[in-house]
């Protein structure tokens, strides 16, 4: 190439960049994949190396600096950049509304209604269609200098050749912000690494434009939406504010699409309803939506009251974030022992509600976010979610908090807890002796996907371990009709109806009474599995007693050495059962206290239906398991199981080193993953019809 068509192919580079993150950021229409941009921008970026006499600063490869700035530099604002006063309900918006009608004496006046984005304040300053100029917002009328940092984010043009028309100087004013997939991104990230997690996408934003390493907020995913002007030279831009966003928007310049017009206070809620609704559904976080009178003739004659102008409002949505203080960290214990660390809050209302408490998880959450009873801590409450403990200010915390010690003993029951290597759970050992796994207990065991007895829920379940009634589920078949209506808030009626519910659950099935005794790690499939491979329950005890378990580090279990030992055991035999499960069945029935419970349910009339057990299988897919996963086209996944098993395969719900292949069709997901990670070989969908069609013809 000559060098005067190397220039050319620069300046055509440049354009094009500039087109796709206008297109991108503006029109929020991308019309090229990711990969065919950073094609381009990499050719520029190539040229730019070899010829560097032809950089200019507003080369879109230029955005990131070489040198941090030392200390930010004081910008003056030549408009000073105001504040909103703010609506926090219908009548302080009617309020605002009222008083503006009055003062134009009018009615119906029309609004700019937009969203109120959470992040930071920023002027940008155009020269000649140059980005010259990026300041924070300051105290008003001293920002500071932050072009270094705006510069990087992709969304800010640093030039505005994209649009036409602008003024020679032109004063934009926005908001920086972090979107939320950014954010949860960055956070993966960091965490990952072991780096410090951002707090919310606010303080992300904020603290990234903030950075004097350029290519710290580069690294950070940060955005930016106009809505409104500063400084601006020669004739106005238009005679409404919602015509200014418009000309913004052609000079290159992203402005939220969230952005419309509104009539009279009713339109501005309206507004608000709506955006209420669409809030969670917003890549990005707002605090509530700004409405601006729109004809600038009346802005100006409404005028300013203090730093605020009278012709706009900020109507805030109730707070997600709110500050209070950790007053106790209790624990929780549940059905299966598991200690689940909460946080007892100084009541604080937050995202619409009252929060008085919030779960921490476990305890290596609670020592990740270096929390502390006596703590100011951040409670987040959004929409419907369920509240959460952020994390500590750090500046505010009491002298002498110390890190919550872990632990050591059932704050039910007094048993030890112990912690299983590798896991985030803490447990109480105590089994049916702790009151909190006794209630658990009484709750899964009447539950409806279990023995399905209605009428006994946590309410119940609670009343009948606090009055001693039932130390055990099989207590519950030896509840009569006094004793139950002598309960509190129980009528005759119910008590009555509780009785013959608890009569009809004694005909179950084998699969839903393993389920119903709640031993560990068993659950509706592994009981299902259970059932038909031995279709009676002494059988299954049997198979447990015969069993040699293992001591000492359940991790070993999964050691290869343990799991050859223990292949012929014959619960392994079960598809879907491994070395922890069998361990588990052999702990729970080898305790006496287990076996009398499923004596006295069997001999209070508990009963189901026993089969043989299922036959070795024959055919020419014998000893073979399968898994099927994702769509398949032909015919259904069952129907494709049937047909596998009628052949002597097993068909298995998970996929592990028994499995001997994984039939995927469509869309398939996490099991695939793990059959390629294991090396159990894949069949898709032709191969899986070629494989029937092989036996079943030979058959
Ligand atoms: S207009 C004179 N519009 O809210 C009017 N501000 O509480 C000045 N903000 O500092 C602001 N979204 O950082 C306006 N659509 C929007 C906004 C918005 C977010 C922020 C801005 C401002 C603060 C005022």
């Amino acid at each position: 190439m000559s060098s005067s068509e190397i220039a050319d192919r620069v300046a055509q580079l440049r354009a094009e960049i500039r087109q796709h993150d206008y297109r991108y950021h503006v029109l929020d229409a991308p019309s090229i994949p990711d990969a065919e941009y950073d094609r381009l921008f990499h050719e520029l970026r190539r040229l730019e190396e070899a010829h560097p006499e032809l950089l200019t600063p507003d080369s879109p490869t230029q955005r990131v600096g070489a040198t941090p700035v030392g200390e930010f530099a004081a910008v003056m604002h030549r408009v000073p950049m105001l504040s909103l006063g703010n609506a926090f309900s219908a009548e302080e918006v009617q309020e605002f509304v009222a008083r503006i009608e009055q003062m134009l004496g009018r009615s119906e006046v029309e609004f700019s209604v937009e969203p109120k984005l959470d992040g930071l304040a920023i002027s940008l300053l155009y020269q000649d269609g140059q980005l010259v100029q990026a300041a924070t917002r300051g105290d008003g009328v001293t920002g500071e200098d932050v072009t270094h940092s705006v510069r990087t984010i992709r969304a800010v043009p640093l030039s505005l050749t994209v649009g036409s028309g602008w003024p020679q100087t032109l004063e934009v004013r926005g908001e920086v912000y972090m979107p939320r997939a950014g954010f949860v991104e960055f956070n993966r990230r960091a965490r990952e690494r072991g780096e410090k997690e951002l707090v919310n996408p606010r303080n992300a934003a904020a603290g990234s434009v903030r950075q004097q390493d350029p290519r710290m907020a580069a690294a950070r995913p940060l955005a930016f939406y106009a809505y409104g002007l500063g400084e601006v030279s020669g004739a106005p831009l238009a005679d409404r504010h919602t015509g200014i966003l418009q000309r913004l928007r052609d000079f290159g310049l992203p402005v939220s699409p969230e952005a419309g017009r509104a009539i009279g206070a009713q339109g501005c809620l309206d507004y608000f309803q709506r955006m209420g609704k669409r809030r969670q559904q917003l890549p990005y976080d707002i605090d509530g939506v700004v409405y601006k009178v729109d004809r600038l003739d009346w802005q100006a004659e409404l005028g300013y009251v203090s730093r605020a102008p009278r012709w706009a409002i900020a109507h805030k949505f109730p707070a997600e974030e709110a500050l209070t203080h950790l007053l106790a960290i209790d624990l929780q214990v549940g059905r299966t022992g598991a200690i689940t660390p909460v946080a007892r809050l100084e009541p604080v209302f937050v995202g619409g509600a009252t929060v008085s408490n919030a779960t921490l998880h476990n305890f290596d959450e609670v020592a990740r976010k270096d929390l502390r009873v006596g703590d100011c801590v951040i409670v987040r409450r959004a929409g419907d979610v369920i509240p959460e403990v952020v994390g500590p200010v750090l500046e505010r915390r009491p002298e002498g908090a110390r890190p919550p010690e872990l632990p050591t003993v059932c704050p039910q029951c007094g048993s030890a807890l112990e912690r299983v290597e590798g896991e985030a759970v803490i447990r109480c050992t105590g089994g049916l002796v702790c009151p909190a796994q006794r209630k658990e207990a009484i709750r899964h065991f009447a539950s409806r996907r279990v023995m399905n007895i209605e009428g006994i829920g946590d309410k119940l379940a609670e009343q009948l371990v606090d009055a001693g009634l039932v130390h055990s589920i099989d207590d519950l078949y030896r509840l009569d009709l006094a004793t139950l209506s002598g309960l509190d808030r129980m009528g005759e009626r119910s008590a009555a109806n509780i009785l013959e519910e608890l009569e009809r659950s004694k005909s179950t099935t084998l699969e839903r009474f393993l389920f119903a005794l709640g031993i560990r790690d068993v659950g509706e499939s592994t009981a299902k599995a259970l059932a038909r491979h031995f279709g009676s329950l002494d059988r299954i005890i049997e198979a447990s007693a015969r069993m040699q378990p293992y001591f000492g580090d359940p991790e070993a279990l999964k050691q290869s050495a343990v799991k050859k030992a223990l292949a012929a055991e014959p619960l392994i035999q079960v598809p879907d059962v491994g070395p922890v499960v069998a361990q588990r069945l052999w702990e729970f029935f080898a305790d006496e206290r287990n076996t009398r419970i499923v004596e006295q349910m069997r001999a209070a009339g508990v009963h189901w239906p026993e089969h043989e057990p299922a036959a070795a299988a024959e055919g020419p897919l014998a000893g073979q398991t399968a898994v099927l996963t994702g769509t398949l086209t032909g015919m259904t996944r069952d129907v494709a199981g049937a047909r596998l098993e009628a052949l002597g395969a097993k068909v298995s719900g998970s996929v592990s080193k028994k499995t001997s292949f994984v039939v995927a069709g469509s869309d398939a997901g996490s099991k695939l993953t793990k059959a390629q990670e294991l090396g159990v070989p894949v069949l898709d969908e032709a191969a899986l019809l070629e494989l029937l069609s092989r036996h079943e013809s030979a058959e």
